[in-house]
């Protein structure tokens, strides 16, 4: 079942919680490619309807809103120690428009506002919006004490060390007449040229390259380190303050010439306009120029010139009402799809990629784009051949908006997405609810491998002392370590080998001994550690014991593992009546150990490592030891919790659904299906008071 397709009014509590996990995970994933890694990899409409579903879900179930849900993150992510900012003031947006007339329009609201009449001038200050990420600078005594972003508008964070970075912003005005205490306000960007040669650079360096310069600049002065922040080519314009009062002037025109004055950086095509058909023409002579000018602007920003109307007119409350930004349309051009590349991540997924004739849109030559995932592609019907039209907008990577129909060549064929993974040859699945197709050789795919090994070792999967993360990734890069078993053959291959660990860097004779103490004391394993360790999608620790607990051996679960992959079978049945299982975990299992690559990898490792039987728990002679037992109904003398907690203390497994393997069936207050499938199936049905006898 695709939870991610189900209306919110129709989700079960069950599909619920699942559809709050994967949303979380996802939002997460996104979060992290816009904002540390400068590559998202969906539209930002797209996003938002992540977080709108995400919102609308937990409004419906409040009790299953999760520590991490993304609606408790507000603005941009936690992503650093950033100390928090409250701004002096709030941080307002602007109201948009787009065509003529809501520019004629903004004119007409001002003279109703103001009321004044036709005949008298109202001074517009245009300057372009320029696409970046907007910052707050504090003065105090002439110097900058503090920066910070935006954030949510009231409260942003502090980057004062990455903006102090930035050459365009003055440490320190030595003028009498500028304020005391005071907070600029004005946009970080990246030219385009600078942009260019920093993408050339990294490419030599075999560096991930960047997408554009919005995102690159707003990744840049959100880093923890200000080293890589001033190794970054980031400018800025000002173009407006928390409150002109200790300005002494009476234009934004004047408050402009002073901040040139003083040395901060003013937008030069910023222009004073007296009229509608001013501002219209500036907007028209600007967008012509576009995709010449140096930077990346959206639009134009006009502001009220004099200060007393401004002041008149106020805010409402998002935004100031004597401003408005008229926006650019979008950029498209043409240009023809060579190829679609799959590329694969490093947590498996498939992600299509077109293959450009390289074009200029926007004065960025795109010879790459977007296509999302499967969907996409076939909802667009995108093709190898055809030309198609790519649009930059924004803070969004060029995208492949629709097909050139008249110009499609007459023997294309519809795009057959691969369901093998180009990287490993592993199978490429899509589990219920996700748009993205993921390749399941985790443990052998390169693409994925060497953050599979990471987990491998990890503290909570096999724990191997003194092998951390730098450690895995460097011999994985040098191809020592290739697949989990290989940790287990190192030892042996390092005895034989011309370049002994004990010789490289880093490492010595003791260092090397105790690296390999630390992997031999691992080759016995308890079940459930084994399991969390294969990494399989969605089985953390918890799962992992629920599994480890029901079947108790390794040979148990991995045959119920393979023989459930017939959904009408017993060991099918079994799986999803493990309370904790549900229905999506089940398909990943199944999924993983019906991939043939992954029974390789299975086999060397078993090669090398034992896996411990769990032990049924120690619990004397009770009654329950082992029992498996559902409860059905309303319990009036405990809650289901308290109920489960009791019999699992008494050494019994509590499943969700009735099976034949089901020992004793709880039947409360209306009871319903399940107490017929007891007795259907001839399972022993208690009553609750029998059930308080049984606890004793
Ligand atoms: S004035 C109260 N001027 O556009 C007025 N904003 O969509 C505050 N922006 O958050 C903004 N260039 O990041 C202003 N010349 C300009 C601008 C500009 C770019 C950004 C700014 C703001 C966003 C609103």
């Amino acid at each position: 079942m695709d939870t991610g397709q189900i209306p919110i009014e129709k989700l079960s509590e069950e599909d619920a919680k699942g559809e709050l996990n994967r949303l979380a995970t996802l939002i997460t994933h996104h979060d992290h490619l816009y904002y540390l890694e400068d590559q998202p990899e969906v539209s930002d409409a797209e996003y938002d309807e992540l977080r709108l579903r995400n919102d609308a879900i937990e409004k419906r179930f409040p009790h299953l809103i999760r520590e991490d849900s993304p609606s408790l993150r507000v603005g941009a992510p936690l992503v650093g120690p950033f100390k928090k900012v409250r701004h002096r003031r709030p941080v307002l947006s602007l109201d948009n428009g787009f065509e003529d007339q809501d520019v004629l329009d903004f004119f007409d609201r001002i003279r109703r506002f103001l009321n004044v009449s036709r005949e008298t001038i109202i001074e517009i200050v245009a300057e372009p919006k320029i696409d970046g990420l907007s910052a707050t600078l504090e003065y105090s005594k002439g110097r900058f004490v503090l920066g910070a972003t935006r954030g949510d508008g009231t409260e942003g964070e502090d980057i004062t060390a990455n903006l102090k970075t930035i050459k365009d912003i003055p440490e320190f005005i030595d003028a009498p007449d500028f304020p005391s205490v005071t907070e600029i306000r004005g946009e970080v960007y990246m030219r385009h040229e600078d942009f260019m040669a920093m993408n050339k650079e990294r490419e030599a360096q075999h560096l991930p390259l960047f997408i554009n310069p919005r995102n690159t600049a707003a990744g840049s002065v959100r880093q923890l380190d200000p080293q890589v922040t001033a190794s970054r080519p980031l400018k800025f314009f000002t173009y407006a303050c928390d409150d002109y009062a200790p300005f002494h002037v009476t234009t934004h025109w004047e408050f402009l010439e002073k901040l040139k004055k003083w040395g901060f950086v003013v937008n030069p095509l910023a222009r004073l306009c007296e009229n509608a058909e001013d501002v219209l023409a500036y907007y028209h002579e600007l967008e012509s120029q576009r995709a010449s000018l140096p930077y990346d602007i959206d639009g134009i920003v006009y502001k009220v010139n004099r200060l007393d109307w401004q002041s008149r007119m106020g805010y409402s409350t998002r935004a100031p009402r004597w401003a408005l930004a008229h926006k650019f349309p979008a950029q498209q051009a043409q240009t023809h799809l060579n190829d679609i590349l799959i590329q694969v991540g490093r947590t498996g997924t498939l992600t299509p990629v077109a293959l450009l004739d390289p074009i200029t849109v926007g004065g960025v030559v795109v010879a790459r784009a977007s296509l999302h995932n499967e969907d996409e592609i076939a909802r667009k019907d995108i093709r190898i051949g055809d030309t198609v039209v790519i649009q930059r907008a924004g803070d969004v990577i060029p995208q492949v908006v629709s097909v050139v129909l008249d110009k499609r060549p007459a023997d294309s064929k519809p795009f057959d997405f691969p369901h093998i993974c180009p990287v490993c040859g592993s199978h490429a699945i899509r589990l219920p609810g996700e748009v993205a197709r993921k390749c399941i050789g985790g443990l052998i795919c390169s693409a994925q491998a060497a953050l599979r090994l990471r987990h491998f070792v990890s503290r909570d999967a096999f724990d191997i002392e003194g092998f951390g993360s730098k450690h895995v990734e460097a011999f994985y890069k040098e191809g020592l370590i290739q697949s989990p078993a290989d940790i287990f053959t190192l030892e042996s291959r390092d005895r034989q080998s011309l370049t002994p660990l004990r010789n490289r860097e880093g490492w010595g004779n003791l260092s090397a001994q105790n690296l390999f103490k630390a992997i031999e004391a691992r080759r016995k394993i308890p079940l459930h550690r084994f399991i969390y360790a294969l990494g399989i999608p969605q089985v953390g620790q918890a799962t992992a014991k629920l599994l480890a607990r029901h079947y108790l051996s390794y040979k148990a679960w991995s045959e119920a593992m393979m023989a459930a992959k017939n959904a009408e079978s017993e060991a099918y049945a079994d799986l999803l009546s493990i309370d904790g299982i549900g229905p999506s975990v089940s398909v990943d299992l199944i999924a993983f150990f019906d991939e043939p690559h992954n029974h390789t990898v299975l086999g060397d490792l078993l090669k090398e490592v034992t896996v411990l039987d769990e032990k049924p728990l120690e619990v004397g002679s009770s009654p329950l030891a082992n029992k498996t037992i559902v409860f059905t109904g309303t319990l009036e003398h405990m809650t289901r919790p308290e109920a489960k907690v009791r019999a699992e203390s008494l050494g019994a497994k509590v499943a969700s659904s009735v099976s034949s393997k089901t020992d004793y069936v709880v039947v409360g207050a209306d009871a319903g299906s399940k107490a017929k499938a007891a007795k259907e199936l001839g399972v022993t049905i208690l009553s609750e008071e029998e059930w308080l006898e049984l606890l004793g």
